[in-house]
């Protein structure tokens, strides 16, 4: 990877394939080159070009769209996520990326996630696998700075930087803080330093000024709930969760769901001055009807 990349963080049930397409051009006009799905569960027998996220790579809107498309896998078996790059590359996709940040205990506690961050023997096979399969500079890892601890990850920076990897996503934080809390930026900066492979940096950092593209800052980065947020304050909102709302309902079954997926969106608009009464009565609704606060 040698030139800077702005990718648009993977977040279940909100930077899901619908959303990329209604919002493909805000996605453009912020500057993303990228996007990395929601996670993928990598388990022996499970097909992942049957998921929701990958099945109609036939009609790849993301890359239609101009924006790179990076399936993210989440699991702890080395045959199984071989199994599943095999399948994506055979669809055309050139690039796959492992969750190794997933926060919640049932998740990490299973070695899986965060939690593979204890188990570095699984994290050298499932990276040396991930490489072989895709192919040097084809392959991605996400994580945290640790699981309780923000001096984890800092320990496994030798052994990550024997392998040919595209790039090491870092949320500064732990596992244990969640979403929450403070950003650890000096041990961001440790992690830069003896870092070897390119490091994208995440958690809480602002949009790049699009007025700007000259800024100073060279470092690539992943956004995702303050790009949410810049979304609730646009002006054009409102059609745009028109569309959001009419492309769900032709995928999903029943008004249910498509509430609840709004309802996913809307939830990170809730302290802005616009949107606060709003939430207030959306987050009740239990119908569409009910759900058009905008
Ligand atoms: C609701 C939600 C779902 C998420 N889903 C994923 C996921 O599927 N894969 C992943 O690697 N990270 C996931 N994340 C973490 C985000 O990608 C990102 O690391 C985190 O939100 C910090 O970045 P931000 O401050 O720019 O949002 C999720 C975060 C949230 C809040």
């Amino acid at each position: 990877m040698d030139e800077r990349h702005l990718i648009l963080a993977p977040l279940r049930g909100v930077t899901i394939r619908c959303f990329r397409a209604v919002f493909a051009d805000v996605i453009r006009e912020v500057g993303f080159t990228e996007a990395v799905t929601p996670f993928i569960t990598a388990n022996p027998g499970l097909d992942p070009l049957k998921d929701r996220e990958l099945k109609t790579s036939g009609d790849n809107l993301d890359e239609r769209d101009g924006l790179r498309l990076t399936p993210q896998f989440i699991g702890k078996d080395p045959a199984a996520l071989r199994f599943c790059l095999e399948r994506i590359k055979s669809a055309g996709y050139e690039t796959a990326d492992l969750n190794c940040g997933c926060p919640f205990p049932m998740v990490r506690n299973k070695g899986r996630g965060s939690g593979i961050l204890r188990t570095p023997d699984v994290l050298r096979r499932m990276m040396e696998v991930g490489c072989e399969a895709m192919g040097p500079g084809k392959f991605s890892v996400k994580t945290r700075l640790g699981v309780t601890r923000t001096d984890e990850l800092l320990k496994l920076i030798p052994m990550i930087n024997e392998f040919p990897l595209r790039f090491l996503t870092v949320h500064a934080r732990t596992a244990e803080q969640m979403y929450e809390g403070k950003c650890d930026l000096e041990m961001m900066c440790e992690v830069a330093k003896q870092c070897k492979v390119p490091l994208v940096l995440n958690g809480d950092i602002p949009l790049p000024d699009t007025q700007q593209p000259n800024s100073p800052n060279t470092s690539s980065l992943m956004i995702g709930r303050p790009f949410l947020r810049y979304l609730g304050e646009r002006e054009d909102i409102g059609e745009l969760l028109d569309r959001y709302v009419a492309a769900s309902v032709v995928e999903l079954c029943g008004e249910r769901p498509v509430i609840g997926r709004l309802k996913e969106l809307l939830a990170y608009w809730k302290d802005l001055p616009r949107w606060n009464r709003r939430w207030q009565v959306a987050k009740l609704a239990r119908s569409l009807s009910e759900l058009k606060v905008w």
